[in-house]
């Protein structure tokens, strides 16, 4: 939503936070170790809280490493009940309200414009590709969106003298949330162009939108050269709804000001010659402050709809704002009383609610509609909710319920080190590149969406409200190529003891249904698990993990544990136990239970992995491989790349001082330093 901005030398700070961290909140100060924290030793109560490393004295904030632990909400009382049964039908013609058929590529990504550079300022980083990959061969590709507020007031430039792909100026007082202005070299497109002839990445762009006499296209006309069909399309006008309140239109600004103003673009984007594809952009965008309704109502998708590929949305379930721009109007929320919002299937369907009348509308449009940037909260999320968990399980139910409702996709924004929300993050240091990223946990919600979802696009989703439709258990149902392939089933609660894992009774097809033999004798059963819904490292995707905070490098650690769950078929049910916290994803059909174990062979990239030849680093290619979680055939290579392993950071040790900055990737980080210099 803002672009990030920040701070901070937190890139040369980072190392650091592995050594005892201050905390203080509002209950003072304690000094304890990450570990404790994590283990809930410790917990603070407040978001007004700041981390300070010890040494000289340092006041920053290094969100996206921020080790604050929330308590997690209490058991309700009653508790929901543990055990309970679940009716599905084996034949997609007997479910009622399933969704439209989806992608396995659903769940995507968007990131600021301004910080795309840092997917690759020399060399395209490794890590970024293999959690990329991660998703690309578990969903058929992998969506990306580099775009926001950034892409309005962007423009091409041929090149720098420096070689950079990308210059910001943050001189423009006309912006009030200080969005810089930013110069972009093809480099940029080439780059983008680089990582998709590694892996099937497909990307989203934007067309500035601030200049409405002179629209400049140059990322349109050259992004169709460049990218070809790995072009998804391009968004014009991000949040116009905005455009008033930012200052970048007059406070009039209306519903049929931007009608009026899509004509202008659409009339030059229509005589621009140098743009083949004409069909494929994606507005309105707007962001909750305008309804879709109030722009459907100027009859703008009629009069438009030859040019449009996409409709879209953005939107956020809360801002965590008031922290980068205190305003008295929006005052700080208290993340312990957010939190329990974000455990519980209604935060879904409150935001996703809001739009069924306009993916009704798309369908008999016969347009996608996208939710193009959202994530647990705007300016960055809140730590303790979308640095835990509590994100992934939340990202999971809500993506689960945009299926259903019928989205089409959506694309989770990520921003620098300065936000809590990111799926992934890049380790500030020039010491090793590798094993120092950080996965966010809601990463692990587009894993497990990727895998719900599959390849075919035949996908329908069914929210099954179980459980009398408690809040803290819900479950959907997956039908592929017209029968139930899969089901994911989430448990919101924290409860150590293990009294709170429930146990769901699914009978499949049967009496009810008329469908004998729905049951297979046994299913498959993945689970996303982690000690709390306040966890920050320890998460698992079927006994794997990506790795604590600043320990990532995109390969899996650990064993891959697959659970085989025998059926009854007398009774034509299968008893699935999902424990307090965690999710469990339950292949049913043969097909679903052949592919259960994700890609069949492990991928290494060549060395060749470059945009630029400028400061080159060399890249070991095994450190490249996708995980197949251990299954792959390579893997002894990634063996060496795991956590420990004996050529852990073979050839990144010292590398020239420019990387160093370059290893702020995706940090926003670097970019910044230079910003405030
Ligand atoms: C859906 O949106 C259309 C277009 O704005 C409007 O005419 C209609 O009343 C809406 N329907 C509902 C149920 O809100
Ligand atoms: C999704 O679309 C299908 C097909 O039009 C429809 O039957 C279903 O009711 C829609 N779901 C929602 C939640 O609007
Ligand atoms: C699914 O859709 C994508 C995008 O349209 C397409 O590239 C792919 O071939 C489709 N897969 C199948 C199995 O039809
Ligand atoms: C990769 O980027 C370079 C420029 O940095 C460009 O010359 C080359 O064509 C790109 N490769 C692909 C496959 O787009
Ligand atoms: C990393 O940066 C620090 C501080 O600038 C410097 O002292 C150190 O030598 C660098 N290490 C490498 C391997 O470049």
């Amino acid at each position: 939503m803002y672009a990030p901005l920040v701070l901070s030398l937190t890139c040369l700070l980072a190392p650091l936070v592995h050594a005892n961290v201050t905390v203080y909140g509002l209950f003072g100060q304690t000094t304890a170790d990450p570990g404790a924290l994590r283990s809930g030793t410790v917990s603070i109560a407040s978001t007004t809280s700041f981390v300070t490393v010890p040494g000289p004295p340092h006041y920053t904030e290094l969100a996206a490493y921020n080790p604050i632990f929330m308590e997690p909400p209490p058991i309700p009382s009653p508790a929901p009940a543990n055990q309970f049964a679940i009716g599905v039908p084996t034949s997609a013609q007997l479910q009622t309200g399933l969704s439209i058929p989806q992608h396995g590529t659903f769940f995507g990504f968007s990131i600021e414009m301004s910080v795309a550079n840092q997917l690759s300022d020399t060399t395209l980083h490794v890590q970024f590709l293999n959690l990329m990959n991660i998703i690309a061969q578990r969903a058929g590709a992998v969506h990306i969106r580099v775009g926001g507020n950034t892409q309005e007031t962007a423009f091409l430039v041929d090149s720098f003298p420096d070689g950079k792909m990308m210059e910001k100026d943050k001189e423009d007082a006309s912006n009030p949330t200080s969005t810089p202005v930013l110069a972009f070299t093809p480099e940029l497109l080439y780059m983008l162009a680089n990582v998709s002839s590694l892996m099937n990445a497909r990307w989203y762009l934007g067309i500035p939108f601030n200049d409405t006499s002179n629209f400049r296209f140059q990322i349109a006309e050259l992004g169709e050269a460049i990218l070809g069909d790995n072009l998804l399309g391009f968004q014009a006008a991000n949040e116009p709804d905005l455009y008033a309140a930012h200052g970048h239109r007059p406070p009039t600004y209306s519903q049929f000001d931007f009608f009026g103003e899509y004509a202008l673009l659409t009339q030059a984007y229509q005589n621009d010659t140098s743009i083949p594809i004409k069909n494929n952009l994606i507005a309105p965008s707007v962001s909750g402050t305008w309804t879709p309704e109030s722009v459907w109502d100027t009859g703008f998708v009629d009069a438009y709809t030859q040019y449009l590929g996409a409709l879209a949305v953005e939107r956020y379930p809360t801002d965590n704002c008031a922290v980068i721009f205190p305003n008295p109007d929006n005052p700080p929320h208290d993340p312990i009383a957010e939190q329990a919002l974000f455990l519980t299937h209604q935060a879904g369907i409150n935001i996703t609610q809001q739009y069924t009348n306009s993916t009704m509308l798309a369908q008999t449009w016969g347009k996608p509609f996208l939710m193009f940037e959202t994530n647990t909260a705007s300016c960055g999320g809140f730590p303790g909710i979308s640095d835990t968990f509590t994100s992934a399980l939340w990202g999971l139910d809500y993506a689960m319920q945009m299926a259903y409702s019928n989205f089409t996709g959506a694309l989770f924004h990520f921003g620098g080190q300065n936000v809590s929300y990111n799926p992934f993050t890049a380790a500030p240091t020039n010491q090793s590149a590798f094993h120092q990223w950080t996965v966010g946990p809601i990463f692990y919600s587009s894993i497990v969406v990727a895998e719900a979802l599959g390849q075919t696009n035949t996908s329908q989703v069914k929210d099954l409200f179980p459980n009398n439709g408690d809040d803290l258990t819900p479950a959907y149902a997956i039908y592929e190529n017209g029968n139930l392939a899969r089901m994911a089933l989430i448990n919101y609660m924290t409860d150590p003891s293990g009294a709170n894992d429930y146990v769901a009774t699914i009978y499949v097809g049967g009496s009810g249904f008329n469908e004998p033999n729905g049951v297979p004798a046994s299913v498959k059963v993945k689970y996303l698990l982690a000690p709390s819904t306040s966890e920050k490292d320890n998460i698992t995707w079927a006994g794997q993990t990506l790795g604590g905070r600043f320990q990532a490098d995109g390969t899996w650690k650990g064993q891959e544990n697959i659970q085989t769950v025998q059926c009854d078929q007398t009774q034509n049910m299968c008893q699935i136990r999902v424990p307090a916290p965690g999710a469990a994803l339950v292949f049913f059909s043969d097909a679903a239970q052949q592919a259960v174990g994700g890609p069949a062979t492990t991928q290494t990239f060549p060395t060749t992995v470059l945009t630029k030849t400028v400061n080159t680093v060399g890249v070991d290619p095994t450190v490249l491989a996708t995980s197949n979680g251990q299954s792959g055939k390579d893997r002894v290579a990634q063996g060496g790349t795991s956590q420990g392993g004996a050529n852990g950071a073979p050839r990144m040790g010292g590398v020239a001082p420019g990387v160093a900055l370059m290893a702020c990737v995706l940090g926003g980080v670097g970019v910044f330093l230079r910003a405030f210099r």
